[in-house]
């Protein structure tokens, strides 16, 4: 569907050095694509999240992300992968606060607003695979 025209860059998540790879390699990414801030600061927002998902409720895993076409507009593809117990109950989930580890349940209902598109397969005790697909221009 996408025609791809930028490198793809993935980061791991994982205990100790946190999302400081991943961050660094986005922030990096983003800055030579050119999108405004506001958009750079949501796409950073929703790596946070996935990221903290991740650390907190899979123990670790990793981030990718890319730019890619479409029809001359152009959006970023974010995939969060985790090899995690997965989720067990996704409709709950989703509500915004609800959170199986004294969380504020906020984090998937963030990433559902401030993206266009979100997927998510997940296969108990298999893992968890978030896609979210955001226009940026
Ligand atoms: N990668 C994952 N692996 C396993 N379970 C997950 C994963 N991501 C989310 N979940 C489950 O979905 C629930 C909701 O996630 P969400 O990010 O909305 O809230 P939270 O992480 O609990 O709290 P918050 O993000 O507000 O700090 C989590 O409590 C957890 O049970
Ligand atoms: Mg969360």
């Amino acid at each position: 569907m996408f025609a791809v025209n930028g490198e793809e860059v993935c980061g791991l998540v994982e205990p100790g050095c946190g999302l400081s790879s991943v961050r660094a390699k986005a922030r990096r990414l983003l800055n030579a694509s050119g999108i405004d801030n506001l958009a750079r600061t949501e796409i950073l927002t929703i790596i946070n999240e996935l990221g903290m998902n991740i650390l907190r409720h899979a123990g670790s895993g990793e981030i990718c992300l890319k730019i890619v076409g479409c029809g001359g507009r152009r959006g970023i593809f974010i995939v969060a992968n985790d090899s995690g117990p997965g989720i067990g109950d996704l409709e709950a989930a989703l509500q915004p606060g609800f959170s199986e580890d004294k969380g504020l349940g906020l984090g998937l209902a963030a990433i559902h607003r401030l993206s266009d598109e979100v997927r998510i397969a997940t296969l108990i005790p298999h893992g968890t695979r978030v896609e979210v697909f955001k226009w940026i221009s």
